[in-house]
């Protein structure tokens, strides 16, 4: 069958079945993206009044978070002219302030817990239990209509309720995204692709701060889960690590105990104790999510260095490096299914085997396509229309080296006792924006494959 006929057979699987899978518990990092579109005259001219040296300074080498106008404007600059991601913590309030006043041009949900509980709750009608550390109007005003539950202690008894009927008069975590499109040309530079820099105004996620009511009840809201997605590890900090992954481990055992499979989805976490610390929870883990940047970093800390630079030289990037690290993290972790994304594919290497794992992640690809194209997915139509989108050519040559590797056939391969599977995704030309697409494929993929396991 062509791609276009395995993506169209493996939508209509999905869309039949998804609303049937349980309640999805999503810890912990919620928040709202002010999402700035940058204009090349008025950030240029912002440069200018701040102090061109000045700023010049932090786009070569980034600061360790934000104090400062100047580093916040040169961060910025480190993001456009590679055109990567990059996220880093605004302490100063005087800053937050300036944010604030050079404004935004839409107020979104943030956080891969708020992404995700708006995409299945929201569109795909699963029901979802969200932990949201601060739930003020504005945050509540973010979640769509749908089966999305926050739990609320009331007479010390929890009850679930739409974020919406939480009633939190909580602070708001404003998390000021600047995107820019591929060419987005500021002083004398030019990003190689769209990309964006995140300052985050917000104590909460930024330390991984737990509600209690899942400290002290967390049993009982993950009671009758089916699965569960954790997120939001990667802005601890060797310094204060160790108190929330407690609380994790913790809340991790009571899942495992109950044999509810979790999936990971990994963010770039820069602190190298912390990215430790994480790979040392992974065999807790039933599932993880990561892309190149991601896997390399792992890689790092694994001692596999050569593989991880491996990881990072070739556009597309190398699947035959990809197949190896993900190899390497299956056997020291134990974990049982590792989806991998990148620009132009996916490859998940799972411990069972099924073309409900190829069809699940045809499914997220259409996902991300729609978000990419919208920057947000207002109901599954939408990811319907997203077929139209063509499959991306350029990765022609990654599936030739797959047939060549591992005897790839329709995107399934059998690799030393694990399954392979590969699908060139749709890649949206000119995207809205580009914040969450990872979180749209992950949960799409983890919970799609969840609903239609044979
Ligand atoms: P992350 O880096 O985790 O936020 O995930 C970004 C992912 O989004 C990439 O790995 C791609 O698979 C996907 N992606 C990025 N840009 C596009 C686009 N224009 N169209 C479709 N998918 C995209
Ligand atoms: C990180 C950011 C958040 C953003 C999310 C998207 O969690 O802190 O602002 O919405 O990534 O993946």
């Amino acid at each position: 069958m062509s791609w276009d006929g395995l993506y169209a057979s493996a939508f209509e699987k999905v869309r039949e079945r998804i609303g049937k899978v349980g309640k999805v518990l999503l810890a912990y990092n919620t928040n709202i993206d002010a999402v700035h579109y940058l204009k090349s005259g008025d950030l240029e001219e912002r440069i200018r009044r701040t102090g061109i040296d000045e700023v010049l300074k932090y786009s070569e080498e980034l600061p360790e978070n934000i104090k400062s106008v100047p580093q916040l404007l040169g961060s910025i600059l480190w993001s456009v002219k590679r055109g990567k991601a990059a996220e880093l913590f605004v302490e100063s309030c005087p800053v937050r302030f300036y944010m604030k006043r050079w404004g935004w041009n839409e107020l979104r949900m943030g956080g891969q817990v708020g992404i995700m509980a708006n995409l299945l709750g929201g569109v795909y009608g699963v029901p979802v239990i969200a932990h949201v550390p601060q739930l003020s109007r504005l945050q509540a005003g973010l979640f769509k209509n749908g089966p999305i539950y926050v739990p609320k202690l009331v007479d010390g008894e929890v009850k679930l309720v739409h974020p919406r009927e939480f009633g939190g008069e909580e602070e708001s975590c404003l998390h000021h995204i600047y995107e820019f499109p591929r060419g987005f040309r500021v002083l004398d530079f030019e990003a190689p692709r769209e990309n964006r820099f995140i300052g985050a105004a917000d104590d909460y996620n930024t330390t991984l701060f737990i509600r209690d009511e899942f400290r002290e009840y967390f049993d009982e809201i993950a009671s009758n889960a089916e699965l569960a997605v954790v997120s939001g590890l990667q802005a601890l900090t060797a310094e204060n690590y160790a108190e929330p992954f407690e609380m994790i481990r913790a809340n991790l055992e009571v899942l495992n105990e109950r044999n509810v499979p979790v999936h990971l989805e990994f963010a770039f976490t820069p602190d190298e104790t912390v990215r430790k610390a994480i790979l040392d929870l992974l065999p807790k883990f039933w599932s993880v999510g990561l892309n190149e940047v991601e896997l390399a970093s792992i890689m790092e800390v694994m001692g596999e260095r050569k593989l991880a630079e491996k990881l990072l030289a070739d556009d597309p990037v190398d699947p035959v490096a990809v197949t190896e690290a993900m190899f390497k993290l299956a056997e020291k972790t134990g974990v049982k299914r590792i989806h991998f994304h990148t620009y132009g594919y996916y490859l998940a290497l799972t411990e069972y085997r099924g073309e409900f794992v190829r069809d699940a992640i045809l499914f997220a690809a259409l996902a991300a396509a729609a978000k990419a194209k919208l920057g947000d997915v207002p109901s599954i139509n939408e990811v319907v229309e997203a077929m139209d989108v063509p499959v991306n050519k350029k990765v022609e040559s990654v599936e030739e080296t797959l047939v060549r590797e591992y005897g790839m056939n329709e995107g399934m391969a059998e690799v030393n006792g694990y399954q392979l599977a590969f699908i060139p995704t749709k890649i949206v030309e000119k995207p809205k924006s580009t914040v969450g697409i990872g979180d749209t494929i992950s949960s799409s993929a983890f919970v799609g494959e969840f609903a239609i396991r044979p």
